[in-house]
């Protein structure tokens, strides 16, 4: 997949400019605060159908404008045609998408044309941080291979706020029908099981993707292994187990909890809850590697995402790297672009100086104006 050009019109501090990419490396660079980071979250806007930073997408519209307008025009590989997806976010009402000219009818529509990995130095927490982080960067890679993903986590996200609600009501005193438990409980596990079945198939592959990297990355001997862990799953499930015994696994685990979520009023159990663990000399990650090994286990992770999004859909997404570069070592810069040396790469920086080569575009923004050298 490779971006050829996109177009900002009143996007953050850009009024109207188009940036024109090559399929290899490409370096934005400038002082802080110039609109680095705005032109990535533009691009990367079309993968997820939203912001990676903002919560609402009022704040994508410049100060003082009605509304925002990107246009994005890639291609799935060299030879093929160039599509356009368009988005305009207006002040009020709902965001328009286009494809090709034609208005796509909803966001789920879009997701999975355009594909895209993001490395930002939150990522690099992705082993340290909470269970939260390493959930949302399944549900993003998940989406952007199977749309039906995103119809599961909506549904499973409105139940799980309807039993919420119901749990604030019974902690209250309120009585509540029996059945209505029921029915959350089922809702919560039907879904629950095809988002557990897509996260554990992802996270096999994941385990030794990530491995191979790690263990070039840091030269080491250790390989680290990944495991999902959820309510739905036991020991030797395959796929179509987690679906059918998952669910009845995911509905018993919700329905003996109940008790206890009316008295914290929270979910207790669910996938909502699920986390992977990362193991290295089958020892937690998170407690025992360094540091170091911590940092090289999430930018694994990163360029595994991208290699699975290959497998699945026969072409690598674009590598967006946000401000990661200048907060690594040589050597991980150096593997991080080694091994991203054949594919299109877009990366943010202030300082211009880590990359050499013929292959190199470089692009400066200043005052989110941009200038192609
Ligand atoms: N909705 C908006 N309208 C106008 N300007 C905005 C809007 N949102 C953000 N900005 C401005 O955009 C500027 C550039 O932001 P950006 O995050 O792209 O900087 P950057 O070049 O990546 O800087 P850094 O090197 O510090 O990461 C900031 O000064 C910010 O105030
Ligand atoms: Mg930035």
């Amino acid at each position: 997949m490779i971006c050829k050009e996109i177009t900002y019109n009143n996007f953050r501090n850009i009024e109207n400019e188009t940036l024109k990419l090559s399929p290899g490396v490409n370096v934005i660079h400038g002082e802080n605060a110039q609109g680095k980071s705005n032109m990535l979250e533009g691009i990367y806007f079309f993968a997820r159908g939203r912001s990676f930073r903002a919560s609402k997408d009022k704040e994508l519209i410049r100060f003082g404008e009605s509304e925002a307008h990107l246009s994005l025009g890639f291609t799935r590989d060299e030879s093929e045609r160039i599509s356009t997806l368009t988005a305009t976010i207006p002040n009020q009402g709902k965001k328009i998408i286009t494809r090709n000219g034609a208005k796509l009818s909803s966001l789920k529509e879009m997701i999975g044309s355009f594909r895209a990995v993001l490395f930002c130095p939150a990522h690099l927490t992705l082993v340290d941080g909470g269970p939260s982080l390493r959930r949302s960067f399944l549900d993003i890679a998940l989406s952007q291979l199977y749309p039906a993903y995103l119809d599961s986590l909506a549904q499973y996200n409105r139940a799980l706020g309807q039993r919420t609600a119901l749990l604030r009501d019974a902690a209250a005193g309120k009585k509540i029908d029996a059945y209505m438990w029921e029915i959350y409980a089922d809702q919560l596990a039907k879904a629950g099981a095809r988002i557990a079945a897509r996260r554990w198939e992802y996270v096999g592959g994941l385990s030794d993707s990530v491995s191979e990297f790690f263990c070039e990355m840091t030269d080491g001997k250790e390989a680290p292994t990944l495991t999902y862990k959820s309510d739905a799953i036991e020991a030797d499930m395959t796929y179509d187990d987690i679906i059918t015994e998952g669910e009845k696994l995911l509905f018993g685990s919700i329905t003996a909890s109940l008790e206890k979520d009316i008295k914290y009023a929270m979910n207790s159990h669910g996938v909502h809850r699920d986390d992977i663990a990362i193991k290295i000399n089958q020892k937690d990650a998170r407690l025992y590697a360094s540091q170091g090994q911590r940092r090289s286990l999430a930018l694994s992770m990163k360029l595994a995402e991208g290699e699975l999004s290959k497998k699945a859909t026969g072409e690598f997404p674009v590598f967006l790297l946000d401000d990661v570069l200048s907060e690594l070592d040589r050597n991980r810069r150096s593997y991080i672009l080694g091994c991203l040396r054949h594919r299109q790469i877009i990366v943010t920086s202030c300082e211009d100086d880590h990359f050499k080569g013929d292959n190199v575009k470089f692009i400066t923004a200043s005052g989110g104006r941009i200038i192609e050298q």
